[in-house]
């Protein structure tokens, strides 16, 4: 199996609770010399980092973080490098492949020196679950982050999945500097959709102090307070609905057959 020849692992261990990790973020982690990520995810994966070098890093410092792991790895140690929830989405898989890239590596190098993905399960994922259904179709996912991307191209983002009746996937919703993003958000949905469209928030998604909310666009922001960046939102579309308190996204069965 090619997991064995790999050097570098760039390892998504899913939102939290250890039995949500794939068996093969499991294998690539205890295959490791060393294990480098934040002090959050190394947390997580506590019971499988006796006998491996620990880095600890911190927010931030993503691009030391890669660069360190790619040092190691060119110099015959098998690493992984830790993401929360999938490593391709905002997390670590993108700038050590843009690292990599820039320092020369060989994008086709054979199996022992190739840069190895794993994926996870992502916040989406583990928040709509516990919602219910409301991903079951067509979804955009919008990261309210502006450290990296523009605010205007943001709102652009926000404004066309909203026109385009996608579900939309909030990560990133808030953070200690950014307080009005996500109000802002809804204030822009809210010019294309009706208020009555179902809302999930979901805190924490499987570890401890898990929550979650179902409203509607027209009252989200009473929860304004609860959202913070632990948290993942879905906002339905329009022909999203909610059932006791799970939010229900129709896949379209209903228009092809009578049940
Ligand atoms: C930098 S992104 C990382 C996303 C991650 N790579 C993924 O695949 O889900 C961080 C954001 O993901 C969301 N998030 C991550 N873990 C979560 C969890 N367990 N519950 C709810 N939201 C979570 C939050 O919106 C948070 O601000």
């Amino acid at each position: 199996m090619p997991i064995k020849d790999c050097k570098l692992y760039i390892v998504g261990i899913g939102p939290g609770r250890p039995d949500l990790m794939t068996v093969a973020a499991q294998q690539a982690i205890l295959e490791s010399d060393y294990v480098i990520g934040n002090t959050t995810y190394l947390g997580q994966i506590e019971p499988l980092l006796p006998g491996r070098k620990v880095i600890t890093s911190s927010m931030g410092e993503e691009i030391a973080r890669a660069r360190h792991a790619l040092e190691l790895a060119s110099k015959g140690n098998t690493v992984s490098i830790i993401s929360g929830g999938d490593a391709g989405v905002y997390g670590m898989a993108g700038i050590v492949l843009e690292i990599a890239e820039k320092e020369g590596a060989d994008a086709n190098a054979d199996a022992c020196t190739r840069i190895q993905i794993i994926p996870g399960v992502t916040a989406a994922n583990a928040a709509a679950s516990i919602l219910g259904s409301p991903i079951t179709g067509d979804f955009a996912s919008i990261s309210l982050s502006d450290l990296l991307t523009p605010w205007e191209d943001i709102e652009k983002r926000i404004s066309g999945a909203a026109a385009s009746d996608f579900v939309i996937v909030l990560y990133n919703p808030k953070s200690r500097n950014r307080n009005t993003n996500f109000a802002r958000c809804i204030e822009i949905v809210r010019r294309h959709r009706s208020g009555s469209v179902p809302v999930g928030l979901v805190k924490n998604a499987f570890r401890n102090k898990e929550s979650a909310v179902v409203t509607t666009l027209e009252r989200v922001l009473d929860y304004d307070d609860f959202v913070d960046m632990h948290t993942t939102a879905i906002i339905g579309n329009s022909e999203s609905r909610i059932w006791g308190e799970r939010i229900i996204t129709p896949r379209g069965y209903h228009r092809k057959y009578d049940y």
